[in-house]
């Protein structure tokens, strides 16, 4: 028996074509969703429109700081695994809910797979980094999406019979629904095909510190101003909070939006001319439909866009963000694709379940 945990976004979607493969395969399996993120908009409109089951278990944990989501976290998870022994538990990526589903399994003596092993931003100000080297370092199964994660688990004194290179599963969502995302969200906000930008922005150390926030906001008015382009900005929740906080606005070119499904947020990626933003699976995801992106950090887990060009690194200066933009404008989009053929969540199934 497969346990799929989950809590948020990125989870839902990175996680489908492992549901996917679980239900093709007509693998035992069941999800529990942690209910890190619980708006309907970052949560079951991804269940709805991926067509994946509901969770048979939700702890409904919600926000909080730290230690009290990821200790709720915990205990749910620890009740739930007493009661239901599944032979392992997957998890993805580097949430906090990542980190409670590893510590509790592998402390139960149950075999634990990390999907999307071995990234590091070297940056242990990021609750994300520190999460990601406590789950590879108690999973049974580690699974990188590329052979750049693989060599840093192998660094790090992680045995090799426990490394599988998958691609990333991101991959595999893209290709899953790309055509589906064709519809009419470029018609509904009048913006047309490669004359727009879009923004996403919602790292806890870039929007909870004005200065940072406030400087990523003033680069993107700069660019949409010497662009002449519409900017298109779906705000995360934990950014619109800090927004509002800190009184802070936007030129009349940025249009803010609340967050949007998967498939019209595919297409407003598709179609942009270039994305500027913070989040992982943002920088994968230009990288694979080819668009031109800018990272507005000091550093990346994904170095693979920058080695392949698909990305840069900008910070958060507005100058700096308004010199990398302009760069990213005259790249031309002929990269590969380092994360993989789409066959991540086969792998990922057939190795936990031991076929081939
Ligand atoms: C979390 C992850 C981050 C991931 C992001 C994906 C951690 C430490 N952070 O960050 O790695 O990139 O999810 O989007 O696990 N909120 C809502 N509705 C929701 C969820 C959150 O309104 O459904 C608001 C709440 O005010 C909450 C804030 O957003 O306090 C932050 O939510 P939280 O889950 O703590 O962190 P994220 O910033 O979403
Ligand atoms: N995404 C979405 N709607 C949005 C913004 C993002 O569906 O309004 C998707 C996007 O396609 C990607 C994932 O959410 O697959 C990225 O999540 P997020 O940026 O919240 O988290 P991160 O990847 O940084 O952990």
């Amino acid at each position: 028996m497969i346990l799929i945990i989950l809590g948020t976004r990125p989870e839902i979607i990175k996680m489908s074509p492992i549901i996917r493969e679980c239900e093709k395969q007509q693998k035992e399996y069941f999800i529990l969703h942690t209910g890190q993120h619980y708006s309907h908009n970052m949560d079951k409109i991804f269940f709805e429109q991926l067509n994946l089951p509901e969770p048979k278990y939700n702890l409904d944990v919600g926000s909080g700081t730290q230690a009290v989501q990821t200790a709720k976290m915990m205990m749910g998870i620890e009740h739930t695994l007493i009661k239901e022994k599944p032979g392992v538990v997957l998890v993805q990526g580097d949430t906090n809910s990542v980190l409670a589903g590893a510590i509790v399994a592998s402390k139960l003596k149950i075999k634990v797979g990390h999907v999307e092993a071995g990234l590091r931003s070297y940056d242990k100000s990021m609750p994300e980094e520190i999460n990601r080297i406590l789950t590879d370092h108690c999973s049974d199964y580690l699974f990188p999406p590329t052979e750049k994660s693989k060599q840093i688990l192998l660094k790090e004194g992680i045995s090799e019979d426990k490394i599988l290179v998958t691609g990333n599963t991101v991959v595999d969502a893209i290709h899953q629904n790309i055509k589906l995302s064709e519809n009419n969200v470029l018609n509904n906000l009048r913006i047309k095909k490669k004359e727009y930008l879009l923004v996403t922005v919602h790292r806890q150390e870039n929007v909870d510190l004005i200065d940072r926030f406030k400087g990523i906001l003033d680069g993107i008015n700069l660019i949409a101003k010497e662009f002449n382009l519409p900017v298109i900005y779906p705000i995360h929740p934990r950014s619109m909070n800090m927004f509002k906080k800190f009184g802070l606005n936007t030129n009349e070119n940025v249009k803010l939006i609340g967050p949007v499904d998967y498939l019209n947020f595919l297409q407003l990626e598709a179609s942009a001319k270039m994305v500027l933003t913070d989040s992982g699976g943002v920088q994968e995801e230009t990288c694979i439909l080819r668009v031109p992106c800018v990272t507005m950090r000091d550093n990346t887990e994904r170095p693979e866009t920058i080695e392949v060009g698909s990305n840069i690194l900008a910070g958060t200066q507005p100058l700096k963000i308004l010199k990398c933009a302009r760069y990213m404008k005259k790249v031309e989009n002929t990269w590969q694709n380092p994360f993989g053929d789409g066959k991540a969540g086969e792998r990922i199934v057939n190795n936990i379940t031991g076929v081939n």
